[in-house]
């Protein structure tokens, strides 16, 4: 399919619950962690598209607060790519400018992983392209919850009042602090949910859901997405 790019609306902000990486390899008889596997090199692709299409911000939802109720064996597969794949990323990132932040709890991870994580965000900070918001360990209630907590302490140690409070305020005590909320949020392989991601940024984003596996999408699949979003009409709830 061709795109004319001079009629699509790129959307500056756009986040990804990347979904379907299990199905994508029971489709093939495969064990689930190649569709992980597969998944990733996805993700690596997505990444350049977004950059190349001027996308301003890309937030990918890879791992949430409750994907550790799976198997050992797929949560330690999915350690592993993430060891591997977070090395990756730094050169991916310094190939196209592109700035790397983690949002999530990063407390629960082995102390390797944690560093890992430092290493990508130091080696991509000084970048000013795109910024590529990896959630990982994250969850939109577990990110209010956690907001919610230093709220309270820097109001009882009056380093902000009780008047100060308002979505402002809240926005920055978030993870996503200094991020612009998505303009459009595209769910792969068919889900009709949120699954708790960012729970308080998506408030007048566009949906965008497509029935494709995570491991297929590609360029093509980004495009219709943005080609979607181009017809939408937003209205922020004026008129
Ligand atoms: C998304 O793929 C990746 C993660 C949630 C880690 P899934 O593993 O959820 O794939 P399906 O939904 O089982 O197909
Ligand atoms: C959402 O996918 C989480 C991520 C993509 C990281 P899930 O596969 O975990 O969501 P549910 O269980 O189908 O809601
Ligand atoms: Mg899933």
């Amino acid at each position: 399919m061709e795109y004319k790019l001079e009629n699509l609306v790129i959307p500056k902000s756009i986040a990804i619950i990347l979904d379907g990486n299990g199905r994508w390899a029971q489709k093939r008889n495969l064990p689930r962690a190649m569709g992980h596997k597969a998944g990733c090199e996805a993700l690596e692709k997505t990444v350049e598209d977004c950059v190349r299409l001027g996308v301003e911000c890309l937030t990918v939802y890879a791992f949430s607060t409750e994907n550790w109720k799976r198997s050992s064996v797929e949560v330690g597969a999915l350690m592993k790519l993430l060891r591997f794949y977070m090395v990756k990323l730094i050169d991916v990132a310094n190939k196209n400018n592109v700035k790397a932040v983690m949002i999530g709890d990063e407390s629960r991870f082995e102390p390797d992983i944690r560093k890992g994580i430092k290493k990508l965000v130091d080696a991509t900070s000084k970048n000013t392209g795109m910024t590529f918001a990896f959630a990982i360990n994250y969850g939109g209630r577990d990110e209010i919850r956690r907001a919610i907590n230093n709220i309270v302490d820097d109001t009882v140690s009056g380093a902000i009042s009780k008047d100060d409070i308002n979505e402002e305020l809240i926005s920055s005590y978030l993870d996503t602090k200094n991020l612009p909320d998505p303009d459009l949020l595209i769910r792969t392989s068919g889900e009709l949910r949120v699954s708790n991601f960012l729970l308080w940024q998506i408030a007048y984003s566009e949906f965008y859901i497509t029935d494709t596996l995570w491991p297929d999408f590609d360029k093509e699949e980004l495009l219709k997405a943005v080609e979607s979003y181009s017809q939408r009409q937003r209205r922020f709830g004026g008129r």
